[in-house]
């Protein structure tokens, strides 16, 4: 069983007393004893209240230059299959470092058209959103472009596709902590840079699996308005050369399961949805900047796919293990999908947010799971792009370092490894 350092440790410095404090000393140590058994205790408890828990959110935001991050925790435990790292032994991908983002990104989005990599939005701080689009030229490796996003824009949360030229940004929150997102959509021209309207979605969603299939755009599920509740509903409009062709969203067959931060594509003509999470942050009543508190998630790793429109949805065997936050960490290669971090299930013991450090492959031919190897460290929301034998990935939100796999450091940092598959 692999072992991971979690929890927190430091005891007190060791300075003779006078003996008048002697009984200070031994009641704090009393309080200290209340305070361990009271932390055994909730952690058992599988009822355990993390409605006021940001951990993964506010305890985590920094900026960072993604370093090693020493480790000062002391608890010992053991993780099982689900929340331990997959791929142990050796490491069969060799990653190089290219240049960092401009800047660091929790949420961003991003999509890839030839040799050009586009990242959208997202989160410096949970106080601060991005409004630009930064963009990496992948055949000299360079961040060359930066343009200003609509100030209508969402920030996170986004639905997003390309068609080949054109990027449409659907539905997202607006602005920073955990506000309320917006069904205004946008398209952005990558040819002429500029900003199209696009019809609003029938309501505002987070993060809603988006895609284009025959000729239509397809919206599903993400979370509702409260930004925790998950959705089923999916709607479509016919979408042409960056424009919609229809002045009403369609409503289309609910999918299986809600929830956002799942990766969505069309390969060989199939739609098809892998992972996700029941569940988010939600913003706390009444607080007026919206401050975000941790709520009850469920991730999971489903795998669905669509053979034709109207059709039923088919269950495809899920992912080696739970995974959400991968709605833009995803390439397809050679007829396999590749997935990029993620998280997973909240660690048992300690409830913190769990980051994954691996790289997935599912094969379209036999709907086969692999694990193609490790990451520098446990990312999620990262970025990815292929370009040229390449896999590359940048941005996110990274470990606390290889003992401790909760979120910490909002990182730009962009990394490229050879793969053949
Ligand atoms: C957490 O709960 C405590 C006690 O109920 C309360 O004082 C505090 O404001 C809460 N914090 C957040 C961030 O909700
Ligand atoms: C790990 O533990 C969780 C929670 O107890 C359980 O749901 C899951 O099935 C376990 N995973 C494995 C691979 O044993
Ligand atoms: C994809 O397949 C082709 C044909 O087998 C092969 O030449 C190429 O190296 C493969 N690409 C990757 C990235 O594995």
């Amino acid at each position: 069983m692999p072992r991971l350092n979690v929890g927190s440790g430091g005891g007190a410095g060791e300075h003779p007393k006078p003996r008048k404090y002697l009984f200070i000393l031994g009641f704090v140590a009393f309080l200290g004893l209340f305070v361990v058994v009271d932390y055994l205790r909730a952690s058992s408890d599988t009822k355990y209240d993390i409605e006021n828990d940001t951990s993964g959110i506010r305890q985590s935001f920094e900026i960072g230059d993604g370093g090693i991050v020493e480790n000062h925790d002391e608890k010992i435990i053991e993780l099982n299959a689900t929340y331990a790292d997959l791929y142990e032994d050796g490491d069969p991908l060799v990653w190089e470092e290219m240049p960092p983002c401009p800047v660091g990104r929790l949420d961003g989005y991003s999509t890839q058209i030839g040799n050009l990599f586009y990242v959208f939005a997202g989160y410096g701080t949970i106080d601060h959103v991005h409004s630009h689009v930064d963009i990496f030229n992948l055949n000299n490796n360079k961040w060359e472009r930066r343009i200003d996003m609509p100030r209508e824009m969402a920030h996170s949360h986004l639905g997003m596709v390309n068609d080949g030229r054109y990027v449409y940004i659907i539905t997202g929150q607006y602005g920073p902590q955990c506000r309320p997102s917006i069904a205004r959509s946008f398209v952005l021209d990558t040819i002429t840079l500029e900003w199209l309207d696009f019809p609003s979605l029938p309501v505002s969603r987070y993060a809603p699996p988006t895609t284009i299939w025959r000729g239509r755009l397809h919206v599903m599920g993400g979370s509702k308005e409260d930004r925790h509740e998950p959705s089923l509903q999916h709607w479509s409009i016919a979408v042409k050369d960056g424009r919609a062709l229809e002045d009403e969203w369609r409503n289309e067959l609910p999918i299986p399961r809600g929830g956002p931060h799942r990766a969505c594509l069309v390969a060989h003509d199939k739609l098809y949805i892998i992972g996700g999470q029941e569940g988010d942050f939600m913003a706390k009543l009444k607080s007026p900047i919206y401050r975000c508190v941790r709520r009850h998630e469920i991730v999971y790793g489903d795998v669905y796919m669509l053979e034709e429109p109207g059709a039923d949805w088919k269950q495809l065997p899920p992912m080696p293990k739970p995974n959400s936050h991968i709605e833009t960490a995803w390439v397809m290669v050679n007829n396999s999908i590749i997935i990029v971090g993620g998280t997973t299930a909240p660690h048992p013991q300690t409830n913190k947010m769990n980051l994954i450090g691996e790289v997935f492959r599912f094969k379209l031919d036999t709907y086969e799971w692999s694990v193609l190897g490790r990451l520098p460290y446990r990312v999620k929301t990262t970025l990815a792009a292929f370009w040229d034998g390449y896999l590359y990935f940048s941005s996110g939100q990274r470990d606390k370092g290889p003992l401790d796999p909760s979120p910490k450091l909002v990182v730009g940092n962009t990394f490229r490894t050879k793969i053949h598959i």
